[in-house]
């Protein structure tokens, strides 16, 4: 369940940080991207190169990377984030999360992730019985935070009491069961169109857009992550899925990718055209290269590609559900509530290049979207992650029905 997960582990300065190195090494063996996070502290209880050669990746403890003077963003990481978990989490973390006293990375970048947040705490008994301690657990468990009971037993102190930190391999499984929990599209297929098309003009040059993958690849992800078999058919991008789930298929041309979504959508549950498909292609394409010594205007010949989610959603069976996308200029709401008629859709998605962070290339997105009964919703600007996660979740009613 954890394979292609994107896992914040912060690490706050508790003996038991040396078997959050444990933790680091299970994720990592599961599949997920860890990026541990330590506070001052904690390094005096275990090493960054410990947990760097085990993440694989350098370990973030300040503000800035002293050698480099890189910024390290806090609110990048909160986006990147599937989950946060901290273990050990300290009565003073703790106190710091409860109240937002953002004077370090790690409580800095728990109140920027827009992901579920998972803590273990872990001190001596009298610290963990405190009122205090009781009420900021209250407070985070009360902010939909998911805090993992610590355990009776010896402490550091040689005290026996409630205080240990659970252990690496059930704060694992509590990973583990939390995304398995989220598979209400198991069995499912869907499939995915994304990027853009590029449309040959001579062996050098094609007309193409400004589309990423980024919107798709998302859109694929959190299909997946929820349990179904997605067919990602993508134009040029430059972006890598690895999740077990998902099979890429590359097109480069409308035509590719027209024929590959028709060879597979009568098997799917599903189908998200989120591809920025080219609507015309080059009459005429140049088998040499087009010399600029004999052409002095060149004229190109454009004729119309085939309407890929429209030919898809025309051999519609019962039962399957279409979502398409537009991405509009102008009169936004009427040509993306004429598209969701014409091109036979059960809801349409739509973003305006009018709206700031929404469309092309952006981290962000910002979408109303239309159903065929009638329904408008709107959604405010949020990483393209939970973009996706809106627009699955409406799928998901729509496959239930
Ligand atoms: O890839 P990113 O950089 O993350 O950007 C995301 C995005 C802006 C590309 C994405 O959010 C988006 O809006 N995708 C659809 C872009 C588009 O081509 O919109 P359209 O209004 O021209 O097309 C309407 C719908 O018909 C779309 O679902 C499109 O995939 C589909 N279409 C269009 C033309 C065509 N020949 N075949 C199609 O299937």
């Amino acid at each position: 369940m954890l394979q292609g997960k994107h896992i914040v582990v912060g690490i706050t300065g508790g003996i038991a940080a040396y078997k959050t190195a444990t933790l680091v090494r299970l994720l990592v063996k599961a599949g997920a991207e860890v990026q541990v996070i330590m506070t001052p502290n904690a390094r005096e209880f275990i090493t960054p190169v410990t947990l760097s050669t085990l993440s694989g990746k350098p370990v973030i403890s300040e503000f800035f990377t002293a050698n480099t003077g890189q910024w390290n963003s806090h609110v990048d990481l909160g986006l990147w984030a599937d989950a946060m978990v901290i273990a050990p989490a300290t009565a003073s973390t703790i106190a710091k999360m409860a109240h937002g006293v953002a004077d370090n990375m790690l409580v800095t970048t728990y109140l920027s992730a827009k992901a579920p947040v998972f803590l273990a705490p872990a001190m001596d008994l009298d610290m963990m019985a405190h009122p205090t301690t009781r009420h900021n657990l209250d407070l985070l468990r009360g902010y939909g935070n998911h805090v993992i009971e610590p355990r009776e037993g010896e402490l550091a102190s040689h005290l026996v009491g409630k205080g240990r930190m659970e252990e690496p391999e059930n704060i694992f499984a509590v990973l583990d069961a939390f995304f398995a929990s989220r598979q209400e599209l198991a069995g499912k297929k869907v499939l995915i169109t994304a990027g853009p098309t590029h449309e040959r003009i001579d062996p050098v040059r094609f007309i193409g857009n400004y589309s990423s993958g980024k919107m798709g690849f998302a859109l694929a992800q959190e299909c997946a992550d929820r349990g179904a078999h997605v067919t990602l058919v993508t134009g040029p991008v430059a972006l890598r899925l690895a999740h077990p789930l998902v099979t890429r298929v590359d097109v480069t041309s409308a035509d590719e990718m027209h024929q590959a979504v028709m060879e597979h959508f009568g098997e799917q549950d599903a189908a998200i055209f989120c591809a920025a498909v080219a609507d015309y292609k080059v009459a005429n394409v140049a088998t040499k290269k087009i010399k600029r010594e004999h052409n002095e205007n060149p004229i190109i010949e454009l004729v119309k590609n085939p309407d890929i989610a429209a030919s898809a959603a025309a051999s519609k069976r019962s039962g399957q559900v279409t979502v398409g996308f537009a991405l509009e200029t102008d009169n936004e709401e009427f040509n993306a509530q004429d598209k969701l008629q014409r091109k036979n859709l059960d809801f349409i998605v739509l973003n305006s290049l009018r709206d700031k962070g929404a469309g092309f290339q952006t981290d962000t997105n910002k979408v109303t979207i239309f159903t065929r009964e009638g329904d408008t919703l709107r959604y405010d600007t949020k990483s393209k992650r939970l973009v996706a996660v809106d627009i699955v979740d409406l799928l998901t009613k729509y496959m239930s029905r």
